[in-house]
């Protein structure tokens, strides 16, 4: 079976790799998507693991169309009914074109809807189909006259782990924080500090790379409403990823200035299972001390979108100069829309990576100590292409 998942623009190397690192084969990472194969029960364990994936797609079918009826027959020939029973919810949920032929995305949603409609409504012998069972939603790409039909397995987006119940204004994705934390090439070992932890997106994401805790292990797929899986399947790849939890030793801390943010990220922690694996702190960034000689800042800072709150931003990127100060040899990442980080820290970044979020663009900075982990990519490389 060919499987797609969708992350965001400047995830696809780390996607790649936890995809490869589930011992599966990438065929394609680019444009925000990465491409592989495995057996049907692959989709429950990459649902389950996968960190920075936003959703999960079967592939079902590859084909070129420039014109409707190319499309229609295509469409038309596929054997919907192995795949959706009498009453599946289909719909045709996204059309995406890029340089082709067929233009209009609301028509050629039309006219592929018309196609499986009339294929199901004529293998389960109805003049309408109920629509009243499962939902599945269909995607169609089209990208120079090649069409791919993909069916979205996930229904609620990857990112809602389950355990964010609580937030407060401007809450970074946690598929993006387990991201960062991978590009970062943070592991367990290394002692970890969100001066900005805000609901505690970060250190929860953390806690649960170092308990080995699958992040999706506490929610529900689409899929699970289909008959595409035995339940057995299902069950058993739940039962290996709870068993696969182990004890954590990492240090990792939240501090927030706000005690909202800190009853919160406590809260949600508690949710996502990883209470005892992470610790909040009320505490202003200028306060913030550690005693470990090495160790990761790993944050996502106010950004300061308004003219007004852009300066001050950046008084507090200058005051986390502070912390660079007392802790030399930590290495810095930030997470930022904010132009002015370099400048306010007065040094420039060994690394920068571009990231969308929520539609900004978005830069990592990394700021490597003197003692960086073996194979972290240290090189000068501010040229902000993703790679
Ligand atoms: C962009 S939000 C962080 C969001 C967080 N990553 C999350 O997922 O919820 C920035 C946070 O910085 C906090 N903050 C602002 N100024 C601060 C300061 N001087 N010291 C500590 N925290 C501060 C705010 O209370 C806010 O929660």
């Amino acid at each position: 079976m060919k499987f797609m998942a969708s992350c965001t623009a400047g995830m696809e190397s780390p996607l790649a790799y936890e995809i490869k690192d589930l011992g599966l084969d990438v065929i394609d990472a680019s444009d925000g998507k990465v491409l592989f194969e495995g057996s049907e029960d692959v989709l429950v364990r990459a649902s389950l693991w996968l960190r920075t994936a936003e959703r999960l797609f079967i592939i079902l079918d590859e084909f070129q169309a420039t014109t409707s009826d190319e499309l229609f027959e295509r469409l038309y020939a596929y054997d919907w009914q192995t795949l959706m029973p009498r009453n599946a919810n289909v719909t045709l949920a996204r059309v995406k074109i890029k340089k082709s032929m067929l233009k209009s995305p609301r028509v050629t949603q039309s006219v592929a809807q018309k196609a499986v409609f009339k294929k199901l409504c004529e293998s389960y012998s109805l003049n309408r189909l109920p629509l009243s069972g499962a939902l599945y939603p269909l995607h169609l790409y089209i990208r120079k006259n090649n069409v791919t039909v993909a069916l979205e397995t996930s229904g609620e987006g990857l990112h809602k782990r389950g355990y964010r119940i609580l937030s407060g204004k401007a809450p970074l994705r946690e598929t993006i924080a387990a991201g960062i934390l991978m590009l970062a090439r943070w592991n367990e070992k290394i002692d970890l500090i969100d001066p900005f932890c805000g609901s505690g997106t970060i250190p929860i994401e953390a806690a649960m790379i170092a308990r080995n805790q699958a992040p999706n292990m506490h929610r529900s797929f689409l899929f699970e409403e289909w008959d595409l899986l035995s339940k057995d399947t299902i069950l058993d790849e739940r039962r290996k990823a709870r068993k696969a939890v182990k004890v954590s030793q990492a240090k990792i801390i939240g501090y927030d200035s706000d005690w909202k943010m800190i009853e919160y990220a406590t809260e949600n922690a508690k949710k996502a299972g990883v209470l005892n694996d992470c610790t909040f702190e009320k505490m202003p960034m200028e306060q913030v001390k550690a005693e470990e000689k090495y160790g990761y800042v790993l944050t996502n800072p106010p950004y300061g979108e308004r003219l007004k709150d852009s300066e001050a931003a950046f008084n507090l990127y200058q005051q986390m100069k502070h912390l660079k100060k007392d802790l030399p040899d930590w290495s810095y990442f930030i997470f930022t829309s904010h132009e002015g980080v370099e400048k306010a820290f007065d040094m420039k970044a060994s690394k920068k990576k571009w990231i969308t979020n929520s539609g900004l663009k978005t830069w990592l900075y990394f700021f490597w100590g003197p003692k960086p982990p073996k194979g972290a990519d240290v090189d000068a490389d501010t040229s902000g292409n993703h790679e």
